[in-house]
C-alpha cells in the first residue's frame, strides 16, 4: 500500500499569514461606498452600535488633518473645495494609523477607496482586501437635496461643488464598485428609501457580525 505524501504548498506560511494581518492582529475591512450625500455615515453609525465594528470616515479623517494643522492641511483643503481626490498615500497613512491605533479588529472604511489609485495602493501598502464592499446606491436628485439639507458647515457643501464631486463619484469612484463586483463582493443596498428602512436592508448583510447571539432552548 502506498504512503500518504502531503501535497506541496502552493502559498508559502509568509504569505498566509500576512495576509489581512495589521501587525499581530487579523482585521476584517468592509468597505463603505456610494455617492456623496447616499448615507454612508448615517448607517455606519448603525452599523458601529448593532455590529461592534469601529467606523473609520476618510473624509472625516482628511478634515481632522486639516484641523490638526498638518503640513498637508492646504493641500487636503484645496482638493475637497474642488471635490478631487487626495493623493493615496496621505489618505492610507491616516487609515493605518487609525486602526492601529484602535483595539478593536473590525473596521468600516467609509469613503474610500475612491479612485483606482486608492484601491491598488491600499492593497499594495496594507495586504488588506476587504470582506466585501457596502454600496449605497442612490440617484444623483435624491443626493444632492440630502447634502443642501446637511448643515454640517461643509466647505464641499455647495451646489458648484456637489456637481464636480457626482462627476468624480461617476467617473472615478463607479470603477471601483465594478471592480470589487467582477470579485462579486458588492452588496448593493437601496439607499433612497428612510432611513430606517434602509438600516433594515444593512442589518441583514451584517447579521454574521453580530455582537451577541442569543440561543433559545426549547425545555
Ligand atoms: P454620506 O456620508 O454618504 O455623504 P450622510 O450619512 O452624511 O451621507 O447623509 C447625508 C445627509 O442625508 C445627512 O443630513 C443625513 O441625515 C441625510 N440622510 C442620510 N440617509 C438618509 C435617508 N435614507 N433618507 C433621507 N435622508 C438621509
Ligand atoms: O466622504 P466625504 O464626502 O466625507 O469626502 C469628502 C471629500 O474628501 C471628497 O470629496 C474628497 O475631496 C476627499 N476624499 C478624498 N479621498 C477619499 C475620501 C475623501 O480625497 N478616499
Ligand atoms: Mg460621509
Amino acid at each position: 500500500m502506498g504512503t500518504v505524501v502531503d501535497a506541496p504548498a502552493v502559498v508559502t506560511e509568509k504569505e498566509v499569514v500576512a495576509e489581512n494581518m495589521l501587525g499581530d492582529k487579523k482585521v476584517t475591512v468592509v468597505f463603505v461606498l456610494g455617492g456623496p450625500g447616499s448615507g454612508k455615515g448615517t448607517q455606519c453609525s448603525n452599523i458601529v452600535e448593532h455590529f461592534g465594528f469601529t467606523h473609520l470616515s476618510a473624509g472625516d479623517l482628511l478634515r481632522a488633518e486639516i484641523k490638526s494643522g498638518s503640513e498637508n492641511g492646504t493641500m487636503i483643503e484645496n482638493m475637497i473645495k474642488e471635490g478631487k481626490i487626495v493623493p493615496s498615500e496621505v489618505t492610507i497613512k491616516l487609515l493605518q494609523q487609525a486602526m492601529i491605533k484602535n483595539e478593536n479588529d473590525k473596521f468600516l472604511i467609509d469613503g474610500f477607496p475612491r479612485n483606482e489609485e486608492n484601491r491598488a495602493a491600499f492593497e499594495n501598502v496594507t495586504k488588506i482586501s476587504p470582506a466585501f464592499v457596502l454600496f449605497f446606491n442612490c440617484s444623483e436628485e435624491e443626493m444632492e437635496r440630502r447634502l443642501l439639507g446637511r448643515n454640517e458647515g461643509r466647505v464641499d457643501d455647495n451646489i458648484e461643488t456637489i456637481r464636480k464631486r457626482f462627476k468624480v463619484f461617476v467617473e472615478s469612484s463607479l470603477p471601483v464598485i465594478e471592480y470589487y463586483d467582477a470579485k462579486d463582493k458588492v452588496k448593493k443596498i437601496d439607499a433612497a428609501k428612510p432611513i430606517p428602512e434602509v438600516f433594515e436592508d444593512v442589518k441583514a448583510i451584517f447579521a454574521p457580525y453580530a455582537k451577541y447571539v442569543i440561543i433559545y432552548q426549547a425545555t
